[in-house]
């Protein structure tokens, strides 16, 4: 069987913010760097960042500097985040958005004409940097631009289906180009991993249909470890009418400009979600928090504002309880505030109502509720150079875990894959630097080969595009937003039955845009991240953040807020999961997080 070779020292998988911002840094640093992406250059989950980039620029409000916005990010997390990951991108991250900016990023201005920041659940200030609701789009522009131009070569609508490592370290990927179905191998020094998420284990979500965990499984197969894989994220605000473009985001930047949420008995319901305890640890002063407990409309930062699990869990109780719309969700309201406004500051959202449901949301409410969004675990990676637990391989974005912990902040995941992404960029071209290229071992790459074949030879199988309707089936009914022992235990043996069925996929005919053949082989990663989530979530007996457990409702102060879930392969090839503990935090970021040391002053902060 004939493929074509490429050499590179740097291999990019996934050109979304995180993708793109690595293979930008690994080529200013004068590496050949490649770029290997599912779909079309811009076609990423990223644009799906819709409201804004997280960073204490302090352009809106002053108190604001990297110390709050760690321990805004830490406290969201629930704790379970990795600290040092935390910091670093709370101290990066302004200088990241200026470097946009540099490059050609054009955000919304304050009247003095600086970069405007809007509110967003769980930030202490107004802090996400936007442009209208399509600033993940005008950051993949301004990168896209950046990248082209800086000399990369881009591999467009090519799948990566297999790592190779000699000695242990990484020197290869098998890929096809979707198109022809033509095999590539790139035999390269390092390899960054920055193909986003898994929301399409779910039937519900914001994802496209890219994203089904690539890099996840990649690195598994290949021996990294996933962590925290059970933290799925729930955006509370996405459409649920009509049923075509269920699950479609909408951003929270609509509750960031004063958007609020409505029961359909015209409550408005979130007040009711405040508990005194909740209050105490949330809110910045003990005024703020008997605003919210007395129901106080003008509190300085509503209760729509609460954190994305907090909403989410909130909205379905409201639905379960009978409060809902007739389509299943709740009323999301911005219609009191001026037309010209939300037109200027949501055009999307004006268009997406106005064209897919026919609602004008400058005059009526819109249906919303919770959609599959964002997952915070992944791979476990170095906070300072982004490896992951194999020598030469590093992740960035959305497929690595650590930074957000049990639960992610809105806006902090552009500014995450701005942060490391350069990160793993620079300490890719720093390991392609000082290590050979190894060749990848012939019989392994014939043998990857045939498995990817496999689907096209069989005449007879199952139908990987049924196979993959009944794995989101159930990972939305059985591992969904409320999770219990008994339906994460059947979901376990389902996964295990489909992961045999997912070996009998048959895919008969031209290797040429074969679509089933595709989703045979997407099915096979998918199943590793499903198997992870499953296994995770039934291992950690307590809620935390997007992690919620009926049969363990409380969050545990003890056993669970000190370990991190690993997930690997076992001696006998099944996964083995087990705990390992926190990094521990130092002092100094202890008191911040627990709020003793004052953040430091305007001028040092700056
Ligand atoms: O709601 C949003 O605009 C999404 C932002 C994010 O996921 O960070």
């Amino acid at each position: 069987m004939q493929y074509r070779i490429e050499a590179f020292d740097v291999v990019v998988v996934g050109a979304g913010g995180a993708g793109l911002r690595a293979a930008i840094e690994a080529s200013a640093r004068g590496k050949r760097t490649a770029i290997i992406c599912k779909s079309l250059l811009g076609k990423a989950h990223t644009v799906m960042a819709e409201g804004g980039v997280a960073a204490a620029l302090r352009n809106v409000d002053e108190r604001d500097n990297w110390q709050v916005h760690f321990r805004d990010t830490m406290r969201g997390g629930k704790f379970l985040n990795n600290w040092r990951m935390a910091q670093l991108h709370a101290q990066e991250a302004p200088e990241r958005v200026r470097e946009l900016e540099r490059w050609g990023a054009v955000f919304d201005r304050t009247k003095d004409g600086w970069i405007n920041q809007r509110n967003f659940g769980g930030h202490a200030y107004p802090r996400l940097a936007h442009v209208g609701d399509r600033t993940g789009l005008e950051i993949i522009r301004t990168l896209q631009d950046k990248g082209v131009h800086g000399g990369i070569a881009v591999f467009m609508e090519h799948t990566v289906v297999k790592l190779f490592k000699s000695e242990g370290r990484i020197c290869g990927a098998l890929c096809y180009e979707r198109e022809t179905g033509r095999f590539l191998l790139f035999k390269c020094k390092a390899i960054v991993l920055a193909t986003g998420g898994v929301g399409r284990c779910y039937k519900v979500t914001s994802n496209s249909w890219e994203y089904t965990g690539d890099g996840q499984a990649l690195g598994y197969e290949a021996g990294a470890d996933l962590m925290d894989m059970e933290f799925t994220q729930f955006h509370p605000t996405a459409m649920v009418w009509p049923p075509s473009v269920k699950g479609i985001l909408v951003t929270e930047g609509v509750r960031g400009e004063g958007g609020i949420l409505r029961n359909s008995k015209g409550e408005r319901f979130m007040f009711k979600y405040i508990s005194p305890l909740f209050a105490k640890e949330t809110a910045d002063t003990e005024e703020e928090a008997k605003r919210w407990l007395e129901g106080d409309k003008a509190a300085r930062r509503p209760p729509e504002l609460l954190t994305r699990d907090e909403v989410a869990r909130a909205i379905r109780n409201e639905v379960k309880q009978g409060r809902g719309t007739k389509h299943g969700g709740v009323f999301l309201d911005i219609s009191w505030r001026d037309p010209a406004f939300v037109k200027a500051k949501l055009p999307s959202m004006y268009h997406q109502f106005k064209e897919l449901a026919g609602v004008d949301i400058t005059k009526e409410p819109m249906e919303v509720g919770p959609t599959m969004h964002y997952h915070m675990g992944g791979l476990r990676v170095d906070a300072e150079s982004a490896m992951t637990t194999v020598p030469g391989l590093f992740a960035a974005g959305e497929v690595a875990a650590g930074l957000h912990g049990a639960n992610r902040l809105g806006g902090n995941s552009l500014s995450d894959l701005l942060v490391f992404g350069k990160r793993a960029g620079e300490f890719a071209a720093t390991w392609a630097e000082r290590h050979e290229a190894r060749e990848p071992d012939a019989a392994e790459v014939g043998a990857a080969l045939q498995g990817a074949m496999a689907p096209l030879e069989r005449e007879q199988g199952e139908n990987p595009f049924a196979l993959q309707a009944e794995l989101q089936q159930v990972m939305q009914d059985l591992v969904g937003m409320i999770r219990e022992r008994g339906e994460l235990g059947q979901a376990v043996e389902r996964i295990q039955e489909l992961k045999k069925r997912a070996q009998q996929c048959a895919a008969p005919g031209n290797r040429m845009y074969n679509a089933g053949w595709h989703t045979a082989l997407d099915i096979q990663h998918l199943l590793v991240s499903a198997e992870a989530i499953t296994r995770s979530a039934l291992l950690r007996e307590e809620s935390r953040g997007a992690h919620t457990r009926d049969d363990f409702p409380q969050t545990d102060k003890e056993k669970w807020s000190k370990v991190n879930v690993l997930c690997r392969p076992g001696a006998d090839g099944a996964m083995s999961v087990t705990t390992e503990p926190l990094p521990a935090w130092p002092d100094d970021a202890r008191k911040l997080i627990e709020g003793t040391l004052e953040a430091v002053t305007t001028k040092e902060a700056a």
